[in-house]
């Protein structure tokens, strides 16, 4: 445990992550059972009163449904304070300013994160200080290396908490349940029943303005390095021995570690695409490269599919198959074990619907088992049945829940350093031979299910 967190500091305060997702997050989590008191500090680089933060703050929390007294009281008592995060004295009045412990959560675009971080490496940090940063963690393995070296040398890992709001979303922590709650799965979940893995994230969103970003980024290294790798993990993992931080988080580096490229090949595992003009839920998007900021001789992909094999006893053979991309027709977004075929089906018995499907929907949040029974009419004849389920969301969203990962000193949620490293690792072939154009992108209409080519 961190010692209590009494001043929750968020820097880039003005800018649309604290907005749209971390005051909202916050606001649920201060209104929750787990809830807590703090100070919260809003730090930018633009002049605000305190009056307006307090005001966009409350807007942020009501946004996330929080209009509780608790959420209400810190965004009353809550502070605004105007620095350059890269200027040491200004950065030190900030630290000055706080009351008890601080957690720093950096809501910053990459170079502004490193920036602050050179910063207080000059001027040290107060004793606990806990440090929240978001993706991307680095541009590739080395600057991933370097940028946790530099953080290491801050504070101890455990006061590092690396966000991914992937691991906070319920039905992705619904995996642990479903595998180590059950005898049923566990037991055919491995490369002795399953034939092949589907980690999918399709969405219908496009780029939403932000080329900055996503222009250098691309799907690969906005969704698959980070939250699909991360899913695969905890779907692929040995089962822990508990859910504590190095329990849950050395399992699932573990896999990480055994997680290569399909037979080494990055040219053949991947393939990418990028979206033309289209009509996505009736919104009409223009093409990718006509986006406001995008730089077409980048030929960045806004689809990504890679295909990698867990070189270990449980998964060798079995390919996993990552896939996400933007302006996609539907929200398709789960986790699909195929099973292989029975090694033998008895004479007589008619029909062949497929393999059964274990689907681990995440949105909305699910499970489906596709399975063969004999159905009405001909007894000897095999239909599908899907038994299904869906969730309630849980109390909290995924900001609310990995902040409170952060306030409470538990990094169970937060990504380890050797994870981020690995993740690099992963890609880093398949990122290399498509910056060298030995991968050709394909296209696809904005609202289809993606190039027609790969149906
Ligand atoms: C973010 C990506 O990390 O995750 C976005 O940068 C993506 O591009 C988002 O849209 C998806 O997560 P969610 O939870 O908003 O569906």
């Amino acid at each position: 445990m961190a010692d209590h967190i009494g001043t929750l500091v968020v820097l880039g305060a003005g800018g649309d992550l604290t907005k749209r997702l971390l005051l909202p997050g916050l606001g649920q989590l201060l209104d929750s059972s787990r809830g807590y008191d703090l100070t919260l500090v809003g730090v930018g680089f633009d002049p605000m009163t305190d009056e307006e933060w307090r005001a966009r703050v409350l807007d942020s929390f009501s946004a996330g449904g929080a209009s509780g007294s608790r959420a209400k009281s810190v965004a009353r008592r809550s502070r605004y304070v105007q620095a350059d995060v890269s200027d040491p004295s200004d950065f030190r009045r900030v630290l000055e300013s706080v009351d008890g412990v601080p957690a720093l959560y950096f809501a910053l675009p990459p170079q502004v994160t490193i920036a602050a971080i050179k910063t207080l490496e000059r001027i040290g940090v107060p004793e606990g200080t806990v440090l929240g940063l978001e993706k991307p963690f680095g541009t590739d393995l080395r600057s991933a290396k370097a940028l946790n070296r530099r953080l290491l040398r801050l504070v101890p890992e455990k006061h590092i908490h690396r966000i991914d709001h992937f691991l906070g979303k319920s039905t992705v922590l619904n995996v642990l349940g479903l595998r180590f709650a059950n005898r049923v799965f566990e037991r055919v979940w491995s490369a002795e029943d399953v034939a092949s893995v589907d980690i999918t994230f399709d969405e219908t969103l496009g780029l939403e303005g932000r080329a900055g970003y996503y222009d250098k980024a691309g799907a690969l290294v906005d969704m698959i390095q980070s939250h699909l790798l991360l899913v695969l993990a905890l779907v692929a993992m040995e089962p822990p021995s508990s859910l504590d931080a190095d329990d849950l988080r050395g399992s699932m580096a573990q896999a990480l570690r055994a997680t290569r490229v399909w037979n080494g090949d990055a040219v053949a595992a991947g393939r990418r695409a990028r979206y033309g003009a289209g009509t996505v839920e009736g919104r009409k998007l223009p093409a990718y490269i006509k986006e406001a900021g995008v730089h077409p001789e980048l030929e960045t992909e806004t689809l990504a599919e890679v295909t990698v094999g867990i070189e270990n006893w449980r998964w060798a053979g079995v390919p996993f198959r990552l896939r996400s991309g933007k302006a996609l027709a539907d929200r398709r977004q789960q986790i699909v074990l195929t099973f292989k075929e029975v090694p033998h089906r008895p004479y007589g018995l008619t029909g062949d619907p497929g393999p059964s499907r274990l689907t681990i929907a995440l949105n909305p949040d699910g499970i489906a088992l596709d399975i063969n029974i004999n159905g009405e009419g001909d007894p000897f004849g095999i239909d599908r049945v899907v038994l299904d389920a869906t969730f309630g969301a849980g109390e909290l969203g995924p900001y609310g829940e990995v902040l409170h990962g952060i306030l409470n000193g538990d990094t169970t949620l937060s990504v380890r350093a050797d994870a981020v490293e690995e993740c690099w690792r992963i890609v880093g072939p398949v990122l290399t031979a498509w910056r060298k154009q030995e991968v050709p992108i394909d296209g696809y209409r904005a609202g289809s299910t993606g190039p027609a080519v790969w149906r």
